[in-house]
């Protein structure tokens, strides 16, 4: 059993937070520009949060993949309920490869599971290997230039992060609590690796250009001191990278 397969309706439910659509999905949407035509893979799916905005933007397609059964029913749930045409496959994002290289690979917190310097080059080498030469690797991850010191809350926003050990060394937990509406709560581990590490672990896979996008807050918001602890402090980072 997949770790999200027990937390994966109180995921899809924290996907309904502020912090989501106004820091996490206007920051990977600028980062990802135009997608328009685009044939696109998008590792680590789960509920086909983002394979669905995708697909909403004009690639031409996305096909989900997630390592959880539940995640994959939830996904799968949600295009029988209002098709858009994404296809979904439960498959550890390791072991995959698409019948034909894509355009741009999307992966909204596949990395940060990567729980050593091994795992994360073997990761980002299925993200190169399965681009077309020309194609871009874009996505998301815990941010391992704001390390959390301790336990933070960002309760404001709906969650807390912590790691035990300040500054982390690699492979250390980052532990995530979102508390749900029924008053418990749902958590997970991601892994620190240092921003060199990521840096190398891309170079080794085959990327020349690697680099990281600070979270931007939607212009919407701007103005709004709500967002300044976050902003500050930003929890998560995007990333580019090109073959
Ligand atoms: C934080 S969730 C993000 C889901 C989605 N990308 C989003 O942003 O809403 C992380 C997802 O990664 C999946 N996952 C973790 N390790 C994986 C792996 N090795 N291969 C495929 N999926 C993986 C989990 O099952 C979970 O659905």
């Amino acid at each position: 059993m997949a770790e999200y397969d027990s937390i994966a309706s109180g995921y899809s439910d924290s996907k309904q937070l502020a912090f989501r659509d106004h820091v996490e999905r206007h920051t990977l949407f600028r980062t990802l520009g135009d997608v328009g035509g685009a044939r696109v893979l998008d590792l680590a799916c789960g509920d086909g949060f983002y394979t669905r905005l995708l697909k909403q933007a004009g690639a031409s397609s996305v096909t989900g993949v997630d390592v959880s059964a539940e995640m994959i029913r939830l996904a799968e749930e949600s295009e029988r309920r209002s098709p858009l045409g994404c296809s979904y496959v439960r498959s550890d994002a390791a072991d995959f490869r698409p019948s034909e290289p894509v355009d741009l690979v999307v992966a909204a917190y596949l990395l940060n599971y990567a729980r050593t310097r091994e795992e994360l080059v073997g990761l980002c080498r299925v993200c190169r290997d399965s681009l077309r030469p020309a194609g871009r690797f874009v996505g998301l991850n815990d941010n391992p230039r704001v390390p959390p010191a301790g336990s933070v809350s960002y309760l404001k926003y709906g969650f807390e992060r912590r790691c035990d050990r300040f500054p982390p060394r690699e492979g250390d937990p980052i532990r995530y609590m979102f508390p749900t509406a029924d008053g418990s709560s749902i958590e997970f581990a991601n892994y620190y690796h240092s921003p060199a590490t990521y840096q190398a672990a891309f170079r080794d896979a085959g990327f020349r250009d690697f680099r990281w996008a600070p979270v931007s807050l939607d212009p919407a918001q701007a103005g709004d001191s709500f967002w300044d602890d976050f902003m500050r402090s930003p929890p998560i980072i995007a990333f580019s990278a090109e073959p």
